[in-house]
């Protein structure tokens, strides 16, 4: 599906560089962090002018960022969005102003489909696939009910919701898969170990057999609280997350999380691509999914060395 670029936006006076407008929603995760710097690098090298704001969660925030983009008539106003609803009047105000919207990362529910021109994002429900299909098959000699421990990040957003959907869709005709316990953690370490210390507080009978963390970050703030009940992380808990951050590939090899299903964070170049066709005047595809695999312990250490964030 492409979908065309408003005319009145995509001619630059020659010489001018292109300014982009970045709302990036906060800064909660290394997955955040690599995806920031991805995005100001390939920006800087593209001798694109980036105005980027960080919202730290809040969706307020970024709406006032992004009228702040219009208010200076950027070029492009580039969105990650905190959570998938609540978009379509301040999309509508950006259309208005005839300036074109890239969504980045995570997805929007909008009724009109031409209030942004491309979303470059993960596929977040394959993701939730991934770490399902993971599961089953470490699980398959595993007897009786296996349960299950969720922490799911932050409450709205496109990933959390996905990731979950994508899981229990794939483990549903599991008749002894069990979700048992399941509370956000807003994709923080911090948050990973506190709610990971509440599902370890009940009687041992009810303490899971699997953790599967919707991040890295929150699986190895997981790792403390689990290793502070006496268990051993990776062996009496199986242990899958997402993303593929160094810490968690160290982790791995460490023995303690079993696999990592990959969520790329590096999608400035993919961005600046996007933007120069968009000021070229040409389509695009209305959705860009970069690639991404799973990784499990036994190939962590070869692939350690090489991890970019
Ligand atoms: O939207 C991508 C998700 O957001 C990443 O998996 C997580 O680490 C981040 O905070």
């Amino acid at each position: 599906e492409v979908h065309p670029v408003p005319l009145q936006s995509v001619v630059p006076d020659a010489g001018d560089p292109i300014v982009v407008g970045f709302s990036q929603l906060g800064s909660e995760s290394k997955w955040r962090e690599a995806n920031t710097a991805s995005i100001v690098e390939a920006a800087k090298e593209a001798g694109i002018q980036l105005h980027l704001q960080n919202a730290e969660q809040s969706q307020k925030r970024q709406f006032a960022a992004i009228r702040s983009f219009v208010a200076q008539q950027v070029d492009v106003i580039v969105i990650a969005p905190v959570i998938q609803t609540g978009w379509d009047a301040i999309l509508q105000e950006v259309k208005q102003a005839g300036i074109p919207v890239i969504m980045l990362d995570r997805a929007v529910e909008v009724t009109d489909s031409s209030l942004y021109v491309t979303l470059i994002g993960p596929d977040f429900y394959e993701e939730g696939v991934k770490a399902a299909k993971y599961v089953i098959d470490k699980m398959r000699n595993h007897e009786g009910p296996v349960r299950i421990a969720e922490l799911a990040g932050t409450v709205g957003s496109t990933p959390s919701i996905d990731r979950g959907r994508g899981f229990r869709d794939t483990i549903a005709s599991q008749t002894d898969l069990v979700i048992a316990q399941s509370m956000p953690a807003d994709f923080t370490t911090t948050q990973g170990e506190v709610v990971m210390s509440q599902f370890l507080s009940g009687p041992k009978e009810q303490w899971p057999d699997v953790l599967f963390a919707h991040n890295d970050d929150m699986a190895i703030g997981a790792l403390k609280a689990i290793e502070q009940a006496g268990l051993k992380p990776g062996e009496d808990i199986i242990i899958v997350s997402v993303d593929g951050t160094r810490k968690a590939f160290e982790q791995m090899v460490a023995g303690k999380i079993n696999a990592v299903v990959e969520c790329n964070p590096l999608l400035g170049p993919q961005l600046v691509q996007a933007v120069s066709e968009i000021m070229a005047g040409r389509m695009l595809p209305k959705r860009m999914v970069p690639p991404e695999d799973i990784f499990t312990q036994e190939m962590a250490a070869s692939e350690l060395e090489s991890r970019k964030y």
